[in-house]
């Protein structure tokens, strides 16, 4: 555990406040992590103090915003080691950073009977605009399928049989919503250029980023998507990471202000890399709230985050497999997983107690948990699972918060007569 916990948990204000008179609970952060307050008055700060529109005139304002701004997106590319800020391209979330390079790079690069690959273990956000680029262009979808333990099958090679001339782009997440699996990534990049040293590779860094040490120059990609409000930052603000070499030829996603150089009557030329990809007014404050939530989590240094939610991750897969019926989505290889754990309650082959129904007990006591298709539907069919439960964790969760869990667990499995 974290030694300074309860410092860091006093700088998450939401932490404070009860839910039907129980302290609060907060299991739900790979759905959207808490702020603390550092990342509060950032966000406070700019608009008390410096509220101007960027880029734009030369007024003192305009000037502290865009510092603020473009100072942000300094210490973002700092925390993934991506290089030159310029690859950090600010978009709404990592959904919008996949669209972008759909768009952008996939418009222009895929063509008929040309592959995509993805794996069976894709949030929907990194599946959806690939499936839409599929259709609009007569391109193959193509998946990397996942065995019983939640891994990709790419060991020994495996990965030869998914990759040929043919594969333009691969498309895979870091780490599962659902089963909290690390993927090899940089071992997938390679075995990938290596069969193909054309083929370009995205990956889906949304879960991965806010627990675990990422060096993006590291991996080898081409591209990588994150999302502000997952690692402490607000809502409204994500990354996409982007190789050098392709920015320049890439179209611009959206055009309107800012995004140009010089506009005539008929034409325009466009503006420098990144602003290139960042038509009208951004998310000013979300940036700011984003590069003072990547200071915070600097602070406290990324292999402690991930030593520490290893370690309740381990805590909790022992205590929820002692509880019986209790069906565990993924491994229990720490080491290979993050802190998301989906489960069901299942005997006899069937869902006895419907997820919805569960985590509503559950925040009866004060335990806020996700539950339903988690975004990956077709990931849940693989398991034969409708819905689920799933709890997930960051810095300020506690194992006593844990002990809390299983008891309430239990409840619900009496109300329902899960016996
Ligand atoms: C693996 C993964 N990818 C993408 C996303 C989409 O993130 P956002 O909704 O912020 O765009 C999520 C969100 O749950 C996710 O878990």
């Amino acid at each position: 555990m974290l030694e300074n916990i309860e410092k860091i948990r006093s700088d998450f204000p939401i932490l404070k406040r009860k839910v039907y008179n129980h302290p609060l609970v907060y299991f739900d952060n790979a759905a959207t992590s808490q702020k603390p307050k550092q990342v509060i008055k950032a966000i406070t700060n700019y608009y008390e103090n410096h509220n101007a529109n960027v880029h734009r005139g030369v007024h003192k304002l305009t000037e502290e915003a865009t510092e603020l701004y473009e100072g942000a997106r300094k210490k973002i590319a700092d925390f993934v080691n991506g290089g030159d800020k310029r690859q950090i391209i600010f978009v709404r979330n990592a959904t919008e950073a996949i669209n972008l390079i759909a768009y952008s790079w996939g418009r222009e690069n895929i063509k008929k009977n040309d592959e995509i690959l993805l794996s069976e273990m894709e949030h929907h956000s990194n599946l959806i605009p690939w499936q839409h680029l599929a259709k609009e262009t007569g391109a193959k979808l193509k998946f990397i399928p996942i065995d019983e333990k939640g891994e990709l099958k790419i060991k020994n090679h495996e990965l030869k049989q998914y990759v040929s001339a043919k594969t333009k782009l691969i498309a895979v997440t870091h780490v599962s919503n659902v089963l909290g699996t690390i993927n090899p990534v940089k071992d997938i990049i390679e075995q990938a250029k290596a069969i193909n040293p054309k083929v370009k590779v995205l990956i889906d860094g949304a879960q991965a980023v806010p627990h675990i040490p990422v060096s993006v120059q590291n991996l080898g990609c081409d591209f990588y998507a994150f999302t502000g409000h997952k690692m402490l930052g607000p809502s409204g603000i994500g990354v996409l990471w982007v190789k050098k070499d392709l920015q320049e030829s890439m179209i611009p996603f959206q055009r309107g202000g800012d995004m140009i150089l010089r506009v005539t009557f008929e034409s325009a030329t466009w503006n420098y890399i990144p602003w290139k990809f960042e038509a009208g007014t951004p998310n000013i404050e979300g940036a700011i709230g984003l590069g003072a939530a990547v200071e915070y989590l600097s602070s406290i240094g990324m292999k402690n985050v991930r030593e520490h939610e290893k370690e309740l991750t381990g805590y909790a897969l022992k205590k929820l497999e002692e509880i019986e019926y209790l069906k565990i989505y993924g491994q229990n290889n720490i080491e290979k997983r993050v802190g998301v754990i989906a489960f069901n309650i299942v005997k006899n082959g069937k869902i006895a107690i419907h997820p919805h129904d569960l985590v509503s007990i559950l925040d009866g006591e004060g335990i806020e948990v996700r539950s339903g298709r988690l975004c990956a539907e077709p990931l849940l069919s693989i398991f034969k699972a409708e819905a689920a439960a799933r709890v997930s964790f960051h810095i300020y969760n506690t194992k006593a918060e844990i002990d809390r869990l299983i008891p309430a667990i239990g409840k619900a499995k009496k109300i329902f007569k899960v016996a």
